[in-house]
């Protein structure tokens, strides 16, 4: 029994396959092109671990997907690999389009080949978990209802609009083709190996070094916030009990301002690492919003619950301590993934032109 992960050098696959190995101790083949955003760091506790094979490629190569599922006939796949960050699809939308809607297309493809030649119980078996986001149901009122899972899509960025491609294009290989596919659309994730571009790593990342902490617009957008371990138990639960062409939310039950946000990480930083230039609230800085910009996202995760019995393990408060602390216990890989890219990156968007 083996599953084939995508993506799973990045900040939620890298926890996905640590999570798996720990707690159903499968093999994992982990194919991921290792892009600014995958670091064989993250799976450093794995090394010379027979259960993980990296392999180093990309989901657009057909040949080699159709190699990978040959050679290991994987029970599942577990498709996690994306460009993932909202502020560089607006800057740059063509990556995006190319993983995230050919990438899936392509895998989708090399899925179906492999499963129409399966027979008996390994056909039966055989599932494709689609992982995407709470982003492809577009914005929230402040007081309408969290997103259920019939919620209509309306993607408003360059990202949620070719991740909400990508769920279509799962959900039409189910339809015509009866591939074995289920679908989880997640909120915002938080947690270990979290890369230094979003809001929770740049905020104690900056922080630590006296940096600004850049808010865009007036801070008041909400997020739902997911301790990344969570979703991983999520996924877990549905690969293993969801039915077929069904989706599911994943949702911490967690809605936040980015304000409170940043003033719980300040506040964290206060305690565990004081500055004797006093509190790090001091570092707020108000910027450009993001063109485009979505209000609120807020998920409703009651049909997980009720189906699958799944609900997350930790509070924000338990979750957002174990961050935090983490990332002071890891400041070796900060710097390490603190390369010339991100660094580019990093002064590309937060350049003089974007202050307030
Ligand atoms: P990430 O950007 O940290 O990691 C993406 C990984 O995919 C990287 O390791 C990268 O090298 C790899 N990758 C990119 N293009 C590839 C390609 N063409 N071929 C093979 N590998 C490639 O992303 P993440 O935050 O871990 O998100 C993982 C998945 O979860 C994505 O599909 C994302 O849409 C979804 N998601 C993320 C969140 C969140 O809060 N981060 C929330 C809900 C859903
Ligand atoms: P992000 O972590 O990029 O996730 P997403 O856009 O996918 O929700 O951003 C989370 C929220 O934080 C979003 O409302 C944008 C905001 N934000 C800032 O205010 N400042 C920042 O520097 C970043 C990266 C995000």
């Amino acid at each position: 029994m083996t599953i084939l992960v995508t993506g799973g050098a990045g900040f939620i696959g890298s926890n996905f396959v640590l999570d798996w190995v720990e707690q159903v101790g499968e093999p994992v083949v982990n194919l991921d092109a290792l892009t600014y955003a995958g670091n064989r760091a993250n799976l450093a506790a794995l090394a010379g671990d027979a259960r993980h094979t990296f392999v180093h490629g990309d989901i657009c190569d057909r040949a080699l997907v159709d190699r990978l599922l040959a050679e290991h006939r994987p029970r599942a796949i577990v498709h996690f690999a994306a460009e993932s960050h909202v502020d560089r699809s607006i800057s740059g939308p063509a990556e995006f389009m190319r993983t995230n809607v050919t990438g899936t297309f392509t895998l989708l493809e090399g899925a179906r080949a492999h499963w129409g030649g399966l027979q008996g119980a390994e056909r039966e078996a055989f599932r494709f978990h689609h992982v995407s986001t709470d982003e492809v149901y577009g914005s929230l009122a402040p007081d309408a209802p969290a997103f259920t899972e019939d919620h209509p899509y309306e993607p408003n960025s360059p990202y949620s609009a070719s991740k909400a491609a990508s769920d279509h294009l799962v959900r039409a290989w189910h339809h015509t083709y009866g591939l074995p596919v289920v679908t989880t659309n997640c909120s915002n994730n938080y947690g270990p190996f979290h890369f230094p571009e979003k809001l929770i790593p740049l905020m104690i990342v900056n922080a630590l070094a006296g940096k600004p902490l850049p808010i865009y617009g007036d801070g008041q957008n909400v997020r739902d916030w997911l301790y990344v371990r969570d979703h991983c138990s999520g996924i877990r639960a549905v690969l293993a009990g969801g039915r077929l062409g069904e989706t599911y939310n994943i949702g911490g039950w967690n809605e936040k301002t980015n304000l409170e946000i940043v003033h719980t990480v300040c506040d964290l930083l206060d305690e565990l690492k004081p500055d004797a230039a006093g509190s790090y609230r001091r570092l707020i800085t108000y910027v450009k919003d993001r063109p485009g910009h979505d209000r609120r996202y807020a998920i409703d995760a009651r049909k997980v619950e009720r189906e699958l019995g799944w609900r997350p393990a930790e509070t924000f408060d338990t979750g957002i301590r174990k961050t935090v602390r983490w990332y002071l216990d890891h400041t070796d890989w900060v710097q390490q993934v603190q390369s010339g890219a991100y660094r580019d990156w990093v002064s590309q968007q937060y350049g003089a032109e974007r202050r307030a």
